[in-house]
């Protein structure tokens, strides 16, 4: 059996930046469910899709064929064969995929992939649903969390190290939106699993929820 650790969240939440230490901590894969999200809007988007239409979107989902594969411990994601990870990390792409994993299919499509992956390997999966609905028996369930204004000020300071100018005031705004949007859903909606441990990040800094994190796997 395969050792699971899920981390679910709001979007800035960390989850990303916390699960990569985690994971090469206990020297597991990680598992970015949120960027095979972003994989298929950005297909989506690239072939000019309109995401409010369901039954299309529904149907050119499976023409993507999203797969992930590892270069020096980093997560690929390959787009019908191509590395996309340059094109994930937009507002743009993180928006459109808040709209878009919405539809039944693209979920249906990316949940079976995710869950194959950690069923043949030890994993760190973080994302939305995934001690909920993806690895509902997962070995450690965590919700990590911080309030939309810290949220949004690392981000800010994400895209300023970058080079990026951004409006934190917008950012926080997008942050709000995407939450509504993820936890209010019909299917799979963001929300703490019964068996979660909740960790409110706000006033903690990275190694403190790693280390609380690693303190509650075997
Ligand atoms: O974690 P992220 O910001 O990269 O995710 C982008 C969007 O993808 C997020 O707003 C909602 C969606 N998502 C999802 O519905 N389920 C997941 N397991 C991961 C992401």
């Amino acid at each position: 059996m395969s050792y699971q650790i899920a981390i679910d969240g709001p979007a800035g939440a960390g989850k990303s930046t916390i699960a990569k230490l985690v994971a090469k901590e206990k020297e597991f894969i990680y598992v970015d469910t949120g960027a095979m999200y972003r994989a298929m809007a950005y297909y989506l988007f690239s072939n000019h899709i309109d995401p409010k239409k369901e039954a299309l979107v529904a149907e050119k989902c499976m023409e993507a064929d999203i797969t992930i594969q590892y270069e020096e411990g980093e997560q690929v994601v390959l787009l019908n064969g191509k590395n996309v990870n340059a094109h994930l990390r937009t507002e743009e792409v993180g928006n459109m995929a808040s709209f878009t994993s919405k539809n039944p299919k693209v979920r249906e499509r990316l949940t079976s992939l995710q869950k194959e992956l950690a069923s043949r390997n030890n994993v760190v999966m973080d994302g939305r649903d995934i001690g909920t609905c993806v690895l509902p028996k997962a070995d450690v369930k965590v919700y990590l969390t911080a309030s939309p204004k810290v949220r949004a000020k690392r981000r800010f300071d994400e895209l300023a190290a970058k080079g990026e100018t951004c409006d934190i005031q917008k950012i926080e705004e997008d942050i709000i939106k995407r939450d509504e949007q993820d936890m209010n859903r019909e299917i799979a909606p963001l929300k703490q699993a019964e068996d979660a441990v909740l960790i409110d990040s706000s006033s903690m800094t990275i190694e403190e929820v790693v280390k609380k994190i690693l303190s509650l796997c075997r």
